[in-house]
């Protein structure tokens, strides 16, 4: 009879014990991906929701998501294209060649190295009307990139909102941008001057009623300029010509002429 004690057995046994585990760890991680995936992407609605304000208008976050029109847009041209929003996937457009362009360091006001020629963009229109912009914005905080949604009026002057759905700041200092005390703070600001300068920036300290171009003036985190500093090249970039000028001026006009 076999001694069950033999070293062959317990390596037998143990190995055995290991090969079913690694195979069960496999299983749940392939299982769980898709579920991880599709978490993100309802986490990434909650943000383009939260940042145009809508969830009290429309009652939930999904009646808010579904009035919204996903359209991916040419960054070059500024225009609408007919390319599928469902097909759409940044990181996969930062990994073809064909489908980016690289910044020089002057362009590169928000250290992201690469620009996607196309970008998927959010509206949403009341009774017809376009009634919020919402755009994808991303740039270099102190430790990683801040990836965001920046909601717009439909003046395209007046920012409703601001919020990051992935950044890798330091709690209590730079995370303090998920703060909704700060995020507050951005209803109301506006963008360009009445000669399109683009003015709005995160100052260090507090914004003092009465100081000069105020509206175009977000209180700095404190402790954290970094970061701040990060919030304010983002926007300068994102709102650049390398960013939505174009398909802001698009859309002006088209809203003008209505
Ligand atoms: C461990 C550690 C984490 C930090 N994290 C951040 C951060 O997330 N964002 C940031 O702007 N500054 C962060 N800082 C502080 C920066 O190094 C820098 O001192 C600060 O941004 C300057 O801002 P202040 O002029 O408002 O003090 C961190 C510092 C330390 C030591």
């Amino acid at each position: 009879m076999q001694n069950k004690d033999s070293i062959k057995n317990t390596l037998f046994i143990g190995l055995g014990l290991c090969l079913v585990c690694a195979a069960v760890i496999s299983f749940i991680a392939v299982g769980l991906k898709q579920l991880q995936k599709q978490n993100i992407i309802i986490d990434q609605q909650k943000k383009i929701v939260a940042a145009a304000n809508l969830e009290s208008f429309y009652g939930s976050v999904s009646n808010a998501y579904n009035s919204i029109e996903e359209i991916v847009i040419d960054l070059d041209t500024g225009n609408f294209t007919d390319l599928s929003p469902e097909e759409y996937d940044l990181s996969k457009e930062l990994q073809d060649t064909s489908k980016y362009i690289s910044l020089s360091s002057s362009e590169d006001i928000a250290t992201i190295k690469v620009r996607e020629n196309f970008s998927k963009v959010f509206l949403e229109y009341r009774d017809g009307d376009l009634n919020t912009v919402i755009l994808p914005v991303r740039g270099y905080g102190l430790w990683g990139i801040l990836y965001g949604y920046l909601a717009i009026s439909n003046d395209l002057n007046t920012i409703v909102g601001l919020e990051f759905y992935e950044h890798k700041e330091t709690p209590g200092l730079g995370a303090e941008i998920d703060n909704p005390a700060w995020k507050a703070l951005w209803n109301g600001k506006k963008l360009f001057d009445e000669e399109g300068n683009l003015l709005i920036k995160v100052i260090k300290g507090k914004v003092t009623v009465n100081e000069a171009n105020s509206n175009y003036k977000v209180d700095g985190l404190s402790g954290a300029t970094l970061t701040s500093n990060g919030v304010t090249n983002l926007l300068a970039f994102w709102l650049g010509e390398l960013g939505y000028l174009k398909f802001l001026s698009n859309l002006k006009e088209e809203v003008s002429n209505v």
